[in-house]
């Protein structure tokens, strides 16, 4: 009966994950969300209230919320997880469409962004890893996967002039960061902790609605490098296949392979589209 415990599962990735792991009967899967009756609600209506899912009650930026979800989890795993999956994330949209000396010309925003970015994406998953720790000892499978972004991959960044949200790139990059210090730390014990990128994935309608004719100018252009990056690309994948890619990679990895600490993409590699 492999346990997963999962952040984020309210919103447009994570929901998807809960959908996916949880298809599977056999699967305890605790989804962390800060909105616990929304979320249930949510689950209730689509999901048809499956008895494998717990919904539990934590914001990344208090670590007591998260304190007491490890002690809630436990009492519904039996005292251990087998997969975590860091998939909660601060994903600003005041980043989204300027470069960053235009962000670093409103220098209170800036600080303002980079920092919430950094708590939530960044020191939130410090203590969830942290403390989540004795759980995933007592695992059968001890994986820990953050989901990531290619963005914060520093190659294509410098050779195609990666212009954009640079608070929530500057997060990433140093979450991957995060994952790399605990993988060095707990591979010994035979914990895999990766961060896999699930591609550019086909977002909401609702995502680019306030947007202005020049800001979708700006992100046109900015897409436009990613063809320059990878020609064969068509464009976003669908939620359910980048969901699907992701699960294949992390349940490939391991650290016999040598994937501990590794920052890959949905393809298993460095080929981010
Ligand atoms: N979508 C993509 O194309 C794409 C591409 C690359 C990487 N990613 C990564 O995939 C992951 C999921 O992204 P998404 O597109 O599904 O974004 P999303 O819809 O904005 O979901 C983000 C989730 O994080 C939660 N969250 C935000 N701040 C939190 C906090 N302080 N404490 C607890 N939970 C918090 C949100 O909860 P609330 O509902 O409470 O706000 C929501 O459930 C992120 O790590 C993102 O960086 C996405």
């Amino acid at each position: 009966m492999p346990s997963y415990v999962i952040t984020g599962v309210s919103g447009f990735l994570g929901f998807e994950f809960l959908r996916q792991i949880s298809e599977d009967q056999s699967n305890t899967v605790v989804g962390l969300v800060r909105d616990k009756v929304a979320t249930d609600k949510k689950v209730s209506e689509q999901l048809g209230g499956r008895c494998n899912v717990h919904i539990l009650q934590a914001d990344m930026t208090d670590y007591d919320s998260v304190q007491k979800a490890v002690a809630d989890t436990a009492k519904i795993s039996g005292g251990s997880v087998d997969y975590l999956i860091a998939n909660a994330a601060y994903v600003p949209q005041w980043d989204l469409y300027d470069p960053i000396d235009v962000l670093a010309n409103k220098p209170q925003e800036l600080e303002e962004e980079m920092l919430k970015s950094f708590k939530v994406n960044v020191v939130g998953n410090v203590h969830l890893f942290h403390l989540f720790m004795p759980l995933i000892l007592k695992g059968q499978v001890k994986k820990v996967v953050a989901i990531s972004s290619g963005t914060a991959d520093l190659e294509p960044m410098r050779q195609f002039d990666m212009t954009l949200s640079s608070a929530y790139v500057i997060s990433k990059a140093a979450m991957n960061a995060a994952v790399g210090k605990f993988s060095a730390q707990y591979r010994k014990e035979g914990v895999l902790f990766i961060s896999i990128c699930p591609g550019m994935v086909e977002p909401e309608a609702s995502h680019y609605a306030n947007a202005t004719p020049e800001q979708l100018k700006a992100l046109e252009e900015f897409l436009a490098r990613f063809k320059q990056y990878a020609p064969h690309y068509t464009g976003p994948a669908r939620r359910e296949d980048a969901v699907r890619d992701v699960i294949g990679v992390w349940e490939k990895a391991s650290i016999e392979n040598g994937d501990a600490g590794a920052f890959v993409s949905h393809l298993g590699n460095k080929q981010w589209l």
